[in-house]
């Protein structure tokens, strides 16, 4: 198996993937035991019968995602389209914005994911599996930020890069209305070849909607232009408009940056238009209809950002190509959430390197000199390994706890806090 490590990339044809021996809709516990329990993980009840490129139903979804697979009409902004970009964010939760990286960083952050990627798959899997699966999700599909036993990506030179592009940041002082936002985390999605199954529908993390936030998303709306009426606090205006100031002050937008076209047949991310305001929870898999399968970001070229509002409904897709599908995200954060729940997982010689802008805001994210951040460089699947690597590295500075997750606010079924003392005081997130 190292022979088809050896030389791993994220865009192109590759050996990796295909492993027959792992099941349709396997879940794996913390330890990395196929999970028993039917209410662990979210499996997808239309689900091919085998994990085998050429197997007659795997080819018939191909055919089926070959002929509908993708939003029509998907808008694809360049980044001086400011404006546009943030109008369409606005709208419909997200927006795809081609060229935010360059072809040096692209070829930067492309050999990051490789080689973090080759060393999570590296590891035995369980009983005659190609793989180590990670804990909680569907097989051959991978999280950057949760298998870090930091929780994030942000030691890694190739993920901070992405922080503070001249295309990208300009946009997202656009959306937040104002460049004091804060970056929060730094991680991604993958699937290799071979994760035929649809990921569940969910939202990443559910927007409280806290009153107490009230005025100060009230001052959010209002720097985006909307007219509410002036001199109102947040409690004196109607329902309606209490209703549209929380719909217009995302709390987090994230950036996935494309490391290879998305295409009908290499796991394209589905997103669904709107539902950044919606309070309701995202359809259950037996319950999603064909069309919000289809919803997906096919032709977003390599080199361009996802911009997302965390809150919109969304999920992968099948994986039935030879591509490895990678999409390490930068998590950026509204100022108003002012460093709540953040954990410090930069170094702080990384932030050193970064721009003014760069250093302001990932301040609530940086550690103190000399602190290497608790886990971090660690890259463990296995959520029992993770909480070793991050007690590994925090000894008495920090605790750690295990989170089953309600599966439509997670994409994952199982989460790992991590809590550096010295946060404590800062509140849960
Ligand atoms: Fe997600």
């Amino acid at each position: 198996m190292s022979g088809e490590l050896d030389g791993l990339r994220v865009h192109g044809d590759c050996d990796v993937g295909w492993d027959a021996m792992t099941p349709p809709n396997e879940v794996v516990d913390e330890y990395g035991v196929p999970a028993l329990d039917p209410g662990f993980g979210e499996p997808d009840p239309r689900v091919p019968a085998r994990r085998v490129y050429d197997d007659p139903e795997v080819v018939a979804l191909r055919e089926h995602l070959r002929a509908n697979n993708g939003i029509r009409g998907l808008e694809i902004c360049s980044p001086d389209e400011v404006e546009r970009a943030a109008r369409i964010y606005r709208r419909d939760g997200f927006v795809v914005v081609r060229d935010l990286l360059n072809p040096e960083q692209l070829g930067r952050i492309r050999e990051g994911c490789a080689e973090t990627l080759a060393e999570m798959l590296s590891q035995p899997g369980y009983r005659g599996r190609k793989y180590v699966a990670e804990s909680g999700r569907l097989a051959h599909r991978y999280c950057y930020g949760t298998s870090s036993s930091s929780r994030q990506m942000l030691h890694h030179p190739a993920w901070v890069q992405m922080i503070d592009l001249p295309t990208a940041t300009p946009i997202l002082t656009e959306i937040f209305a104002t460049d004091d936002y804060l970056v929060w985390g730094a991680g991604g999605d993958l699937s290799i070849p071979g994760a035929i199954e649809y990921q569940h529908l969910h939202t990443d993390g559910v927007d409280g909607q806290n009153r107490a936030e009230g005025d100060r998303r009230l001052a959010f709306a209002r720097r985006q232009g909307l007219e509410i009426e002036a001199g109102k606090s947040f409690e004196e205006l109607d329902f309606r408009t209490q209703r549209l100031v929380m719909d217009r002050s995302p709390g987090g937008v994230t950036i996935n940056f494309v490391m290879t076209d998305l295409t009908w047949e290499n796991g394209p991310i589905r997103q669904i238009p709107g539902t950044q305001t919606a309070t309701q929870p995202p359809p259950v898999p037996a319950e999603e209809p064909e069309w919000m399968r289809l919803s997906t970001l096919v032709g977003a070229p390599a080199g361009a950002g996802i911009l997302r509002d965390t809150r919109c409904w969304h999920g992968a897709t099948p994986n039935l190509s030879r591509e490895i599908r990678a999409l390490p995200s930068v998590e950026f954060s509204a100022g108003w959430r002012q460093g709540r729940g953040f954990q410090k997982t930069m170094p702080h010689a990384i932030w050193e390197t970064l721009s003014p802008h760069g250093q302001r805001i990932c301040r609530f994210v940086k550690q103190a000199p000399g602190v290497w951040p608790y886990g971090a460089g660690d890259m463990q699947p296995l959520a029992s390994k993770r909480r070793e690597g991050y007690r590994k590295g925090a000894g008495a500075n920090g605790t750690v706890r295990t989170v089953y997750t309600d599966p439509r606010s997670a994409g994952t079924a199982v989460r790992i806090f991590n809590q550096d003392t010295a946060d404590a005081d800062q509140g849960g997130y």
